[in-house]
């Protein structure tokens, strides 16, 4: 009896299902360190993600170290104005060119032994390599990686994956020209003890508003709340009325590009947030600002907001991750109505998983 249970088991697959009769994904992929380290060394390094505000490269020879997934990248502004990108992982044995972020770098400089590239990645010296035999130095190169600005922000990814204008090109269309002007404000992260996807689950339906957010539910209209699913994007849009709080009157734009990027537009304000996972039960989410000029006023009232309904989704998502951990959760039904979002990107997931033999 018991070996006919688990053998049915053992073939159950967590397969795409039409919106109407889906479930959530299977608690095993927030738990299992397999999922993880795939996630972290391959699916989310080839996804193109926020990685920073253009100024923080507003110069030539300025440098920014960041991580896609588990790889260390470095960015930097060469002379003519171009984003060079790399891996942050020099070829002889394996230091960092960069630990921390810089300003107007003149070389790309091993912190280990010294080994110097120029802005193309180049190697252009190497210390007391003389005696090497058949050292070549014009064959080793830093490793590139895709960059790109947009709109004020820097985007990047590494290995194969998409094109920027197939992940970007709808969004474009639909916000580009609303955000163009906005500038630079502040940056803020926040350390969320749950698995990265809990995360992007929550943020991904309007369905918990009334329910972990009651202020919020005050401006923005839940019951006209839409979603709207391209191929590797998502939007959940809904107009405001908070005349007197922090936001001006319009429309509440959420846009979620895959694998771990948001866009969270409000009338006159952008507010960028990546998701970093730091653990299997441990993630980091990054928000950068920006404003509408005249709009940063707002701000204060702004990220004092964003920042309780940052500490609601918070605690909802560690209480989630502890469900999900519990054993003893199967997956539930997705409401059709609320959930679609979810859904979309949980298909993307197994969609990914299933390519790397992981569904
Ligand atoms: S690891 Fe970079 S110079 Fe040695
Ligand atoms: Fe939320």
């Amino acid at each position: 009896m018991q070996i006919g249970i688990s053998r049915h088991h053992s073939f159950m697959r967590d397969s795409a299902k039409p919106l109407k009769s889906a479930t959530a994904l299977d608690p095993k992929y927030y738990i299992n360190s397999d999922t993880y380290h795939h996630e972290v060394n391959k699916m989310i390094p080839k996804g193109w993600q926020i990685v920073a505000p253009a100024q923080s490269v507003g110069g030539s020879g300025d440098v920014i170290a960041r991580t896609l997934g588990d790889i260390p990248i470095i960015i930097v502004r060469s002379p003519s104005g171009a984003l060079n990108g790399f891996y942050n992982i020099c070829p002889h044995r394996a230091g960092p060119l960069a630990m921390c972020d810089k300003r107007g770098a003149k070389r790309l400089r091993c912190a280990y032994h010294g080994w110097a590239y120029d802005f193309d990645g180049q190697l252009k010296s190497a210390p007391e390599m003389n005696e090497a035999e058949d050292f070549d130095a014009s064959a080793i190169q830093l490793t590139p990686i895709n960059v790109k600005e947009w709109h004020g922000m820097i985007f990047a990814k590494a290995g194969d994956g998409l094109e920027f204008d197939t992940v970007i090109a709808e969004i474009d269309q639909i916000v580009g020209a609303q955000i163009d002007d906005m500038v630079y404000h502040s940056s803020i992260a926040y350390d969320v003890n749950a698995n990265w996807k809990v995360y992007i689950d929550n943020y991904l339906e309007g369905y918990h508003l009334p329910f972990v957010h009651p202020s919020l539910t005050q401006a923005v209209d839940y019951s006209v709340y839409i979603t709207e699913l391209g191929k590797y994007w998502s939007l959940q849009r809904a107009p405001v009325d908070d005349e007197t709080g922090a936001y001006e009157s319009g429309e509440a734009l959420y846009f979620f590009i895959y694998p771990n990027t948001m866009l969270n537009i409000m009338p006159g304000r952008l507010q960028t947030n990546r998701v970093v996972p730091t653990g299997i039960n441990r993630c980091t989410v990054e928000f950068d600002f920006y404003y509408s000029p005249g709009v940063e006023r707002r701000a204060p009232a702004d990220i004092e907001f964003s920042e309780q309904v940052q500490e609601e989704d918070r605690l909802i998502c560690e209480h989630v991750q502890k469900g999900l951990a519990s054993g003893v959760y199967s997956p539930g039904r997705l409401s059709p109505a609320r959930e679609s979002g979810v859904w979309h990107w949980q298909n993307l997931l197994r969609a990914d998983y299933l390519n790397a033999d992981l569904l």
